[in-house]
């Protein structure tokens, strides 16, 4: 047959918008019922409800509870607040500075980059070249103070910034997209089907984590500086898996037939610190990156592995390099060392990173489990005591999930190893304001393995070994009847009262409410929060029980919830995403309204995507931030000192249509350094030389 000439274009649309759980898992609605009436959070009638939902709680929270203690203290926050906003621009209060740093296609060797004097025109950069500059979609970030031993004590004005990136937008990419109606998220393939090698390597290129050392001028301003340590872990690195999927049958590939390595991290989103001073990036939407046109196993079915076209094509790339056809995840070779059936079992982790040492191999920490992690966030470690964390799991109707390490932390001797042994759990938030943390250990409750009889390969879901759980993580949380969130995203912990807290997006296909997710049809998202059980007033991070409520209902004044109000119509946001709490105690919020829906209809009256700033104890909210247009505002930290402050500002100008693009007319240039908006962070400091938010 004649191939058909036209180029085609391949569009996962939704490709960083997360699947569902369609599991039998049936979450709380029942228990839900006896408690909280359905009909009055569907009218919208959520004061009676919500003081209802709180009441049980409200000792365990006393001094904390913004709804019982609003005003107790004068305010954390003393900025003024500054108005939604649907401007090109970045937008701080009054006496606060802005100033661009780290942009897509920096220079590791911290050469200049202005929008006269640019070495990067992402038209003209090869693949390789990308290898050897910022990537781009910039994420969960942290800012390690030079000295390299502590990742909160130490220089204010130089360090390592590390940070995530997230994803690309290919037609920002490459030359043949100049003129041609593509989405965000499409592709091109030739009259073959194929794609140019060089383009799926610029993308691959693009992805990953970035450690840059900046440092403060005299005059203020922060720059790249050249450094040994500057580094590019992409999607090509080598990393290592460890913990105890490491070496299972089910991580054997043709690069690696003893499956112990892979290679590249895939779609970084949040991130985590460590307390032994390193870095962990985390792989959130990377299951649609693959494509298996056969028969899916359950580890790549579960998670969404793509049955047509991989989300960029990129197994179909015109050189038919290994590093790139991996990405075809089918069954061709007669076991799994010879093709890639298993490489999508080795995506799905936590990965850490030693930012300070530019040789390490970065190492998959399976032992957190495998999902599409958002981030991960530590309670501060205890000499003596276990290391515990959280991650979320960014999908809609999935879990929310707590590690807790066999050994005991020891300042002199802590490393990654501590995350390789340990119990995985995952939350179920009860009506009645309890939760438990359930253990997803092997050989456990209804976590045990196939009955002989049954044959070899899992037809129920069951599970063979440690490492099958931790493969499997969604299936075994859903056999524990874990409760469905509305899409779990950033978790903080409040350094003065140790209390959890979560951001839940959003999620709009929740037809039946319950207790932590109150809402059918949830669009404006909210924030939960616990406390871990513990003996008398101390509470104990690895407590199997908790105590929870809802700190925050997003949404508009008509339909939201704060200290026992409404949110204001200065105060409105949605879709919380990031999430982060300074030093004092201020929580910082920053959201992400999908650029399919904002600023029109009944998302206009919030604006570009912003971060908030809360003070939990006087109930306090203003809006601090706003960002410009098509983006979405995700990662934030300071300086040691408070006083420098790093937020990224992800996919600018990507609400532009596909006939806008063509037309050469984008909605949205910011950083306006060149032809095409492009991810950077901002550097954001005050006047007179201030504590950030005070
Ligand atoms: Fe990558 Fe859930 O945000
Ligand atoms: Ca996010
Ligand atoms: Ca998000
Ligand atoms: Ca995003």
């Amino acid at each position: 047959m004649k191939p058909d000439n036209t180029p085609r274009v391949i569009d996962h649309d939704d490709g960083d918008e997360p699947l569902g759980n369609h599991s039998a898992n049936i979450g709380f609605d029942s228990i839900l019922a006896a408690r909280l009436s359905r009909r009055a959070v569907l009218k919208g009638g959520l004061g009676a409800s919500l003081a209802a939902l709180f009441a049980p709680i409200a000792p365990v929270f006393a001094g904390t509870s913004t709804a019982a203690t609003s005003g107790a203290r004068a305010s954390l926050l003393g900025f003024a607040p500054v108005a939604a906003s649907a401007a090109d621009q970045v937008t701080v209060p009054k006496g606060y500075r802005v100033q661009v740093l780290a942009p897509w296609g920096t220079p590791l060797s911290g050469a200049p980059l202005s929008g006269t004097d640019m070495p990067f025109d992402p038209l003209k950069a090869s693949g390789a070249d990308q290898a050897a500059q910022v990537g781009s979609h910039h994420d969960g970030m942290h800012f390690f103070p030079i000295e390299g031993k502590d990742p909160n004590r130490g220089s204010s004005s130089d360090g390592l910034l590390v940070m995530n990136h997230e994803y690309v937008e290919p037609r920002f990419m490459h030359a043949t997209a100049v003129g041609q109606a593509l989405t965000r998220s499409a592709v091109t393939l030739d009259a073959n089907g194929k794609r140019a090698a060089d383009e799926v390597l610029k993308e691959l290129n693009g992805h990953g984590v970035s450690v840059l050392r900046i440092r403060r001028d005299a005059d203020g301003a922060w720059k790249v500086v050249s450094d040994a340590r500057n580094r590019r872990v992409t999607g090509l690195t080598p990393i290592a898996i460890a913990g105890p999927v490491r070496g299972d049958d089910k991580v054997k590939t043709r690069y690696s037939p003893d499956g112990t390595m892979t290679r590249g991290t895939l779609n970084n989103c949040a991130h985590g610190v460590t307390p032994w001073n390193t870095y962990l990036t985390c792989e959130e939407n990377w299951a649609s990156y693959f494509v298996n046109r056969g028969e899916r196993p359950r580890e790549q079915a579960r998670y969404g592995v793509a049955t047509k076209t991989a989300r960029y094509a990129w197994d179909q790339a015109d050189n038919g390099a290994d590093e790139f056809v991996r990405f075809d995840a089918g069954a061709r070779a007669a076991d799994a060392t010879r093709d890639y059936r298993n490489e999508p079992n080795t995506f799905g982790w936590v990965v850490e990173i030693d930012p300070f040492d530019a040789a390490s191999v970065p190492v998959k920490r399976t032992h957190l489990g495998r999902f599409a992690h958002e981030g991960v966030i530590f309670h501060p470690a205890v000499e003596g005591k276990p290391v515990v964390c959280y991650s979320g799991d960014d999908a809609r109707n999935e879990f929310i999930y707590k590690f807790v390490s066999a050994k005991s932390y020891h300042k002199a001797s802590a490393s990654g190893a501590l995350l390789d042994e340990g119990t995985l759990y995952v939350a179920r938030f009860n009506a009645d304001g309890t939760g438990e943390w359930l253990p997803l250990k092997w050989g456990h409750g209804p976590l045990v393995p196939q009955p002989v009889n049954q044959g070899e390969e899992p037809d129920c879901d069951c599970f063979k070994s440690q490492a099958d759980v931790l493969l499997n993580t969604r299936l075994a949380a859903d056999k524990l009847g874990a409760t469905k969130m509305d899409r779990p995203e950033w978790g903080a912990i409040d350094p003065k009262t140790g209390m959890v807290y979560f951001t839940l997006t959003n999620n709009t296909s929740r037809k039946d409410a319950d207790a932590a997710n109150p809402r059918v049809n949830s669009r404006w998202g909210h924030i939960i929060r616990w406390r871990e059980a513990g003996d008398g007033v101390a509470s104990d991070p690895a407590a199997t029980r908790f105590e929870w409520d809802i700190f925050l209902l997003a949404g508009p004044p008509d339909d939201s919830r704060f200290a026992g109000k409404p949110l204001a119509a200065e105060q409105i946001f949605n879709s919380p995403d990031g999430l982060w709490f300074d030093p004092d105690g201020r929580l910082w919020i920053q959201t992400d309204i999908s650029e399919s829906v904002m600023n029109n209809g009944d998302y206009a009256p919030f604006g570009n995507n912003q971060m908030l700033a809360a003070d939990p104890v006087s109930g306090d909210l203003r809006r601090f931030l706003v960002g410009p247009l098509g983006q979405e505002i995700t990662g934030v930290i300071t300086t040691p000192d408070q006083r420098t402050m790093f937020v990224n500002i992800q996919h600018p100008g990507a609400s532009t249509s596909a006939a806008d693009f063509a037309a050469g007319k984008l909605t949205g240039t910011w950083p306006n350094l060149g032809r095409y908006p492009r991810s950077a962070t901002v550097v954001i400091t005050r006047e007179d030389g201030g504590v950030i938010g005070t």
